[in-house]
C-alpha cells in the first residue's frame, strides 16, 4: 500500500518492545541518605534542578521537592522547566519529557538518567507513517498528544497533555474543525465521547493503562462498596466508565486530597501513590487490578520506562553530563510551535 492511501484502520503499527522492569541494587539507610546529599551537592556544583514526574520513584520525587525542583504532571514539568532560572535541567520521566524540555528550552542543558527511558505511545507513532497519514487527511487539524517525538509535534498542529486535552478538543470542537487524534486511541475515544468531536484515531496505546481490566475492577468494588474509582485517561473505556473520576496524574492526586472518601481504587501507575499519600496519609489507596500478576503481566501497572531512572543515574549523569538530550534546532522551532501553542491556552484558561 502507498503511504498517500493511509487511513486510520489501514494503519500497522511497529511492535513495540517493552524492556524488562530493572534490577535496582537495594541501598542501606545510610547509603542512601549519602548518595541523595551527593546528589544535593551535584544539583548545586551543576547550577541544575531535578524535574520529575509523579510515576517515577518516590526517592526521587522527594528529593526533587527537597532540593526547589518539582515533581509534576507532563504539562506542569514543561511550565516549571521554562520558569526555573537553573541552566541545566535534569529531567526525572521517560524521553518525551526531556525532548519537550530541550524544545522549550534550547538555551539550557538537559540532562535524563537513562536515554532509553521511551513510551509505547512514542514507540507507536514513527514520524514518516504519522506524516503519511496526516498528509492523506489534509483538511483535518493535527492534535498530538506530549507523549510523542519532536518530528511527530512538529506535524501538528497542537501538542496537548492529559491536563488538558479535553479543554483544547473542545475548543477545536466549537470552531468546527474536524481532528486527527494521536497516538493514544483510549484518550482520543474519551475525549470525543465527551466533546462529540469530529475525530480520527491513531491506533496506539499505552501498555501500562492498557492492562486494566474491568471485570476484575467490578470485583474489587464489591470488596470496596465506599472506594472512589480514579482512572487515568489512557485506561480502555470498559475500565474509564467506571470510574468516579477520569484526569491526569494531577487531577487523581487533588482528588485523593478533595474527596471524603477514604478508600480509592487508583487506575494508573503506582508511582503516583506517593504523592497521593503524602497529601491524604490516612486514606486507603488500592491498586487497580492489571491482565495478570507478577510475571504475568507486562507492567504490572508500573511503567518499565519510568523505573529506568534511579538516585545512582541521577549522580552518574551529575558527575559527567552524560546523557544530554539534544533537538536539531530547525526541528525544535517547529516543533515548539504547538506545544507553546498549548501552554498559551492553558494560561488563558486559567485566567
Ligand atoms: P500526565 O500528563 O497525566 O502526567 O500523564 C503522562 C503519562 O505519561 C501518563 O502515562
Ligand atoms: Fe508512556 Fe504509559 Fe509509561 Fe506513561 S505510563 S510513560 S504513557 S508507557
Amino acid at each position: 500500500m502507498q503511504h498517500s492511501d493511509l487511513t486510520a484502520d489501514a494503519i500497522v503499527l511497529p511492535k513495540v518492545v517493552t524492556p524488562d522492569h530493572p534490577l535496582v541494587p537495594k541501598l542501606s539507610i545510610e547509603e542512601e541518605t549519602a548518595l541523595k546529599n551527593h546528589i544535593k551537592d551535584l544539583l548545586k556544583r551543576n547550577n541544575a534542578v531535578l524535574v520529575a514526574h509523579y510515576y517515577t520513584d518516590g526517592k526521587i520525587q522527594n528529593l526533587a521537592e527537597e532540593t526547589g525542583g518539582c515533581v509534576a504532571d507532563s504539562l506542569e514539568m514543561a511550565r516549571f522547566g521554562m520558569e526555573h532560572p537553573a541552566r541545566t535541567l535534569v529531567v526525572a520521566g521517560v524521553r518525551f519529557m526531556g525532548e519537550t524540555s530541550k524544545i522549550l528550552n534550547n538555551d539550557k542543558r538537559i540532562l535524563m538518567p537513562d536515554l532509553s527511558a521511551t513510551c509505547s505511545l512514542d514507540d507507536c507513532c514513527p514520524a514518516d507513517l504519522f506524516s503519511a497519514f496526516c498528509d492523506n487527511h489534509p483538511d483535518h487539524t493535527v492534535v498530538v498528544y506530549a507523549n510523542t517525538s519532536a518530528r511527530v509535534k512538529a506535524r501538528s498542529d497542537w501538542v496537548v497533555t492529559s491536563g488538558i486535552a479535553l479543554e483544547i478538543i473542545k475548543y477545536l470542537a466549537k470552531n468546527g474543525e474536524k481532528i486527527i487524534w494521536a497516538p493514544d486511541r483510549h484518550l482520543g475515544r474519551y475525549i470525543q465521547s465527551q466533546t462529540g468531536a469530529e475525530m480520527i484515531l491513531w491506533p496506539g496505546s499505552c501498555i501500562v493503562h492498557e492492562e486494566f481490566r474491568a471485570v476484575a475492577l467490578q470485583r474489587i468494588r464489591k470488596l470496596h462498596p465506599a472506594a472512589a474509582v480514579l482512572v487515568h485517561p489512557e485506561s480502555p473505556h470498559d475500565v474509564i466508565c467506571q470510574a468516579d473520576v477520569v484526569g491526569s496524574t494531577t487531577a487523581l492526586i487533588k482528588a485523593v486530597g478533595n474527596m471524603p472518601n477514604t478508600e480509592f481504587i487508583v487506575a494508573t501507575d503506582a508511582g503516583i501513590f506517593n504523592k497521593m499519600r503524602q497529601i491524604a496519609p490516612g486514606k486507603t489507596l488500592i491498586e487497580a487490578p492489571t491482565a495478570g500478576d507478577g510475571a504475568t503481566c507486562q507492567s504490572c501497572a508500573h511503567c518499565p520506562w519510568m523505573e529506568m531512572n534511579s538516585l545512582q543515574k541521577l549522580a552518574h549523569i551529575l558527575e559527567t553530563g552524560e546523557n544530554e538530550i539534544l533537538v536539531d534546532a530547525e526541528l525544535a522551532a517547529k516543533a515548539s510551535i504547538p506545544i507553546t501553542r498549548m501552554l498559551n491556552f492553558s494560561k488563558m484558561i486559567r485566567l
